[in-house]
């Protein structure tokens, strides 16, 4: 089956009735692996000579849930979190270099904590991942990369936690 942008987001919708519901978000996993190589839907996320680092393609004015697009190129990533929310990486074309980080010790009087590297792998095309609330995880590539990315929330508007590089 071939979706437009906005039959995406439907689906997207009626699976996320709460954001925080982990079954929801699997739902919208299984979801972004179906389309990420329609070429209807992909088209409409990513026209011809738009490279915007990031674009939100939607925001749900009730759930809060966000579609969006992001076209990278060298980048180097640092690890993060989501703050309160989750986010699906689905590689559209190009590659990621990923890594997961697990906490160290305890959290310091600021909220800030340590992490270290527990995980490396590549997202390849047609690969999609889903950090859940509280993962921790770095995103760097080193040519052209395409990602669709659904957010519980616009993490543009979150507070992340400060996190550093356990050494
Ligand atoms: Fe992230």
């Amino acid at each position: 089956m071939s979706y437009t942008l906005a039959e995406f987001i439907n689906k997207c919708r009626f699976s996320l009735t709460d954001c925080l519901n982990e079954q929801g978000q699997d739902e919208v996993l299984k979801l972004v692996k179906s389309v990420i190589f329609d070429k209807k839907l992909i088209s409409e996320c990513f026209p011809m000579g738009v490279s915007d680092e990031r674009r939100v393609l939607f925001e749900d004015p009730e759930l809060g849930f966000c579609v969006c697009s992001h076209v990278y190129e060298n980048k180097k990533g640092f690890p993060h979190d989501h703050g309160p929310t989750w986010a699906i990486y689905g590689q559209v074309s190009g590659n990621t270099e990923m890594m997961d980080w697990e906490r160290v010790g305890a959290q310091g009087s600021d909220g800030s904590f340590n992490a270290k590297m527990s995980r490396n792998y590549t997202l390849r095309p047609g690969d999609v991942y889903l950090y859940r609330v509280g993962d921790i995880h770095s995103a760097s590539c080193s040519a052209l990369s395409e990602v669709i990315r659904i957010e519980g929330e616009n993490t543009d508007k979150i507070k992340r936690s400060v996190i550093n590089v356990f050494q």
